[in-house]
């Protein structure tokens, strides 16, 4: 087998377990067969602007346990539609030819592309112009359909597990009612795993519309039993009364321009009104704090088989494909399959795997007593 240069990137938003996949990726590659790596640095614009640093085991060591990413993120830089200034006026170009010009330049021959729907489409888009791309799926939020376990969600669910245990105590203290929002753009996997595992009374997830008279109703019931505080768990995608969720901010150039949040305040705010006779309600975003600091031991281990998995299938020459894990197996499926045979350059929206209403995890949760608040 001839001498091989790959190039790795990381796209969109970061996700504990990225440099646990670089860090395998690196260590597999050198061992199957004779390669040089680079890693473009903040997704597709390292690409572009031709910024890249020397991965081998020198440059990688030590970042197993870390989260982020040490080739940075970015999750506006679509090089099929990229943002430029021209004559001061801001225009959107197709600058791919750019990218594909730095990376012959280098002499690299294959990309491994890490990332959710956005980053994945560009992968996509790129093995379309001939080039030899892998793709490796990630987002904490564990909604993406093709594969059965994203790296990221075991350590969200461990923090937010954590952070829930830690607001049962001051709840309990002052009589308190807690609304804790965490994330999860369409999906309530992250809410409702960590609801369960942290003892949340409350759980709310897209899937399942909710109520203020339904966490009402649940406060009472809590009262009623001699527990005079409740946790509640909001997912930030969660739907309000009007049955749409809060926008907190545009992100411009991103695939999901818009950015949830601010739904906890909202309960906190409309279920106070309601009890302030009884109980005193405050609201907690944990936010990024659900993404920045190690990564978990399970999601370390699931990185390296995604790493391992993607050096294998460059060895094996199976290109235009995205490692996934199907039947608790690493397995591999096409980019056309993943996201469809759209335009190129279009972001393609996969629907999201979503949490059944009436599935087993659901059923286990309402056994346990805790509510959904439904209207
Ligand atoms: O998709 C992963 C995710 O963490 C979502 O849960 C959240 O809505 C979004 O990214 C936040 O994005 P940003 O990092 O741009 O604020």
């Amino acid at each position: 087998m001839a001498k091989k240069k790959i190039a790795v990137l990381t796209g969109g938003g970061d996700a504990p377990g990225l440099n646990a996949v670089i860090y395998t990726l690196v260590r597999a590659c050198h061992s199957m067969f004779d390669c040089e790596m680079i890693g473009y640095k903040f997704g597709y614009r390292g690409m572009y602007l031709n910024d890249f640093v020397k991965l081998d085991r020198a440059s990688t060591t030590g970042i197993l346990r870390r989260g982020g990413s040490i080739l940075y993120n970015s999750n506006k830089d679509n090089l099929f539609n990229y943002t430029v200034v021209e004559n001061g006026v801001e225009v959107q170009k197709d600058v791919s030819d750019i990218a594909i010009q730095n990376m012959k330049n280098e002499g690299v021959d294959t990309l491994v592309v890490l990332g959710g729907d956005g980053t994945l489409t560009s992968a996509r888009d790129f093995y379309r112009r001939g080039f030899n791309v892998i793709g490796v799926p990630k987002t904490i939020d564990n909604d993406l359909p093709a594969t059965e376990a994203t790296f990221g969600f075991d350590t969200a669910v461990n923090i937010v597990a954590e952070n829930l245990g830690r607001l049962h105590t001051t709840a309990e203290s002052h009589h308190r009612v807690i609304v804790v929002e965490v994330m999860g753009r369409s999906a309530g996997w992250i809410c409702l795993h960590a609801g369960i595992a942290g003892s949340a009374d409350v759980i709310i997830i897209p899937e399942i519309p909710y109520s203020v008279d339904g966490i009402v109703k649940k406060i009472a019931e809590r009262d009623a039993q001699g527990k005079p505080f409740t946790i509640v768990a909001v997912t930030e995608g969660a739907c309000g009364e009007d049955g749409k969720p809060l926008v907190s901010k545009f992100v411009k150039g991103s695939p999901d321009a818009e950015r949830f949040g601010g739904v906890a305040k909202y309960i906190a705010d409309q279920v106070e009104a309601r009890i302030k006779d009884k109980h005193e309600v405050r609201h907690c975003v944990l936010g990024h704090i659900q993404r920045g600091g190690d990564t978990s031991p399970a999601d370390r281990i699931l990185s390296a088989r995604y790493g391992f998995k993607a050096a294998e299938m460059i060895r094996d020459g199976e290109f235009g494909k995205m490692v996934c894990l199907k039947a608790g197996k690493m397995d591999s499926v096409t980019l056309e399959e993943v996201l469809g045979s759209g335009e190129t350059g279009e972001t393609a929206k996969g629907g999201a795997k979503t949490v059944d209403p009436n599935g087993e995890l659901v059923k286990v949760a309402r056994a346990m007593g805790i509510s959904f608040a439904e209207r």
